[in-house]
């Protein structure tokens, strides 16, 4: 059975650094983030109704995200989800769809991180909006300033990379979606484990694939 795992963690917390390093142990991600930005891009009716949440750095709500994320998920690899679920009313969504399509239920990694690192994190945050590929000026940066390393596209700096959406995108993070920790802590089994995402990102991979490898026997025998 699919082994499917939840990337939980603020904005900025590296959530999808590591989703795109996961493709290649195996894993589809999908980043409700990713996938709006695509629909904005293309003009498609939700990509209009998520554009005035996502430019105040309000969450797009509940139902249109998780229809969204329906038609994402195919059958086959297990699934990282990345930025999704954002609310308690997600949560239980999700664990009713994978029930639905004979998955198991999802484990849930929590990245923890105190806020001034993501703030920081965010200002200096350079992305290739085509790929999802992220850089930072000073903790990741490319090898040429403004140039993706992998496909040479123009990297920008995101719309609600901007310090008053920044911060509007912590407090809304603290407000609906930090109690998804305590969702995914509760009895009778815990499926939440800890990584330490102020850790240089190669640590950061590290810790996942040993919490990975380590809860793989439990959470498939569930
Ligand atoms: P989304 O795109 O999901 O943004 P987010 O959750 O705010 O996450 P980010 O992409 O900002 O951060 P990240 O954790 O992926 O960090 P990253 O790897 O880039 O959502 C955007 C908007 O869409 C939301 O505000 C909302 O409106 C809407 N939305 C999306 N999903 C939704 C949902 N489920 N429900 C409702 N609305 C939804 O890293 C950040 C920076 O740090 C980068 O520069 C990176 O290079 C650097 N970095 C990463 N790891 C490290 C490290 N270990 N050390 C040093 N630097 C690092």
């Amino acid at each position: 059975m699919a082994s499917d795992v939840v990337f939980l963690g603020g904005p900025g917390a590296g959530k999808g650094t590591q989703a795109q390093i996961f493709r290649d142990h195996g894993y589809r991600q999908i980043s409700t983030g990713d996938l709006l930005r695509d629909n904005r891009a293309r003009g498609t009716e939700l990509g209009k109704r998520a554009e005035g949440y996502m430019q105040r750095g309000e969450l797009v709500p509940d139902d249109l995200i998780v229809e969204m994320v329906a038609k994402a998920l195919t059958d086959g690899a297990s699934v990282l989800f990345d930025g999704f679920p954002r609310t308690i009313a997600q949560a239980r969504a999700l664990d009713e769809l994978l029930a639905s399509r004979g998955r198991g239920l999802p484990h849930a990694i929590l990245f923890e991180i105190d806020r001034p690192l993501l703030e920081e994190r965010l200002l200096g945050r350079w992305t290739n909006l085509r790929t999802g590929r992220v850089y930072h000026e000073k903790f990741n940066p490319p090898k040429v300033a403004g140039i993706d390393d992998e496909d040479g596209s123009e990297l920008v700096q995101r719309e609600d990379d901007k310090p008053d959406i920044v911060k509007r995108r912590l407090d809304v993070f603290e407000e609906q979606t930090r109690p998804l920790v305590e969702y995914y802590r509760k009895p009778p089994a815990s499926r939440l484990v800890s990584v330490d995402a102020t850790q240089p990102i190669e640590r950061v991979t590290q810790q996942l694939l040993e919490a990975l490898k380590i809860r793989a026997s439990s959470w498939i025998a569930q």
